[in-house]
């Protein structure tokens, strides 16, 4: 099992290039099953859930073939099998967006309950609700959903609490469906609109994408496409944390800053100076960070992703501040570990309260899941001495080689095998 080293209190500096969207890609990879034809897809990041997808899809019967440069090409001619098997929802649960793609291709989905996670149960009842809407017959038996629907039709779904995965599942559904389906209360994430894009491009009919109100009229098929994955928001997020925290000057490229207003407009209040371009940022992190509350919430807030990175950061910056988060039940893992390094966090419920700077100082840390790794790394940059942090692999699901670019930063990190 591997693990990273970090030897802290080096400033960055250099350039680091961003990759493209793991959660876009994952919806992506899910939307070829609409068509029989190939669909290619650029950008995409060679990481483990990417992977993971891919053995999903191959075991339903498509055929996945990874190019070199993060190009990977997927043609569902026929499907064999309309089952995501346990073994593998398990691991990724993302995997649940393969049911949407099933019941309208093939009128038939048996998906595995993805069950929680180290973040918190995370059900996925609003998916069933809004899928039954458009008329699936929805069954959950022995830990698997068997739904089944003659011909999907269109209808009015309006989601209590917004799901990016649910919009994500209706949205595929419905480009098949008979008639027009108004999703109210959608998602307005980036990633919603990368998805968009490739099913217009794939002859979906599309409107609203990147609103909370998405309108879609059903086609009798799809055909093949290409489509360049978006690139990642969190990872561009999690750079410019690591700067801030780290200290030093970098430049990030191949970005989106228009996909990271909540993030950047929080970092600058903290006292982060960051130039904009097209697709890049200039980052400086300030002599003196300010403590700065923060809120998670959907898109466009500050999303619940950046919200363990952030606070890493809070743990240097200069006074008092709260952490909210309210999209998840359990996503202060990380409080334990930071605090084993000398940070000042206590966490309460939904709120975590950050008392700083404190000296942090290298430890044998463990990682819980992906977002959490993250900011033990980003803790491990700004501790005195050596810090390691165990069970690699849920950094590794999200991040494409993050101990190489951050080395390429001027961070003292490896890996250790
Ligand atoms: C997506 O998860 C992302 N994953 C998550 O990123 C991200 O944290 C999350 O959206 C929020 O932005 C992918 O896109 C693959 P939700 P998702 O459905 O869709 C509750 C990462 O680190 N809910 O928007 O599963 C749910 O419990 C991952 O890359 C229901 O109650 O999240 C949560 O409290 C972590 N019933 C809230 O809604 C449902 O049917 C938002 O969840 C669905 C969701």
């Amino acid at each position: 099992m591997d693990r990273i080293r970090v030897l802290g209190g080096r400033p960055l500096e250099g350039t680091v290039r961003i990759s493209g969207a793991k959660n876009a890609s994952l919806p992506d990879m899910c939307a070829t099953l609409l068509a029989d034809e190939p669909v290619v897809l650029h950008n995409i990041p060679e990481v483990r859930d990417i992977c993971t997808m891919a053995r999903v899809l191959e075991a339903l019967g498509a055929a996945v073939d990874f190019r070199v440069g993060g190009t990977i090409e997927i043609h569902a001619r026929t499907l064999r099998s309309i089952e995501a098997p346990y073994d593998l929802v398990k691991t990724m649960r993302a995997s649940v967006l393969v049911l949407g793609p099933l019941l309208a291709r093939e009128g038939r989905a048996r998906v595995s309950l993805p069950g929680g996670c180290a973040i918190g149960a995370r059900p996925i009842n609003l998916h069933l609700q809004a899928l039954s809407k458009l008329g699936a017959e929805v069954d959950v038996q022995h830990g698997y959903v068997e739904a089944i629907a003659k011909r999907l039709q269109g209808a009015n779904v309006m989601f209590d609490t917004v799901t990016v995965t649910g919009t994500e599942n209706v949205i595929m559904a419905a480009c098949r469906a008979q008639g027009e389906t108004v999703i109210e209360n959608a998602a307005c994430e980036p990633e919603i609109v990368d998805l968009c894009d490739l099913l217009r491009a794939m002859g979906g009919e599309i409107d609203g994408a990147g609103t909370p109100r998405i309108r879609i009229r059903g086609v009798d098929r799809l055909h093949g496409a290409t489509h360049a994955v978006m690139p990642d928001r969190i990872e561009t997020g999690t750079y410019l944390a690591a700067c801030a925290v780290a200290g030093g000057e970098i430049e990030i490229y191949a970005c989106r800053p228009d996909h990271l207003r909540g993030v950047l407009d929080k970092l600058r209040e903290t006292g982060v100076r960051i130039e904009e371009g097209p697709d890049n940022l200039r980052v400086r992190a300030p002599r003196v960070i300010r403590a700065t509350d923060v809120t998670t919430s959907p898109f466009p807030g500050f999303p619940t992703d950046m919200q363990a990175q952030y606070m890493a950061l809070m743990t240097q910056a200069s006074g008092t501040c709260t952490i909210t988060e309210t999209i998840f039940e359990n996503r202060f893992m990380h409080v334990a570990e930071l605090r084993r390094m000398g940070a000042d966090v206590r966490a309460d419920g939904r709120t975590a309260l950050i008392v700083g700077p404190t000296p942090l100082s290298g430890a044998q840390l463990m990682a819980t899941d992906l977002r959490a790794s993250a900011c033990l790394v980003l803790a491990g940059l700004a501790a005195s001495g050596e810090t390691i942090v165990e069970r690699v692999y849920h950094l590794d699901r999200g991040y494409y080689r993050i101990d190489e670019k951050l080395r390429g930063l001027g961070a003292d990190i490896e890996r250790l095998k």
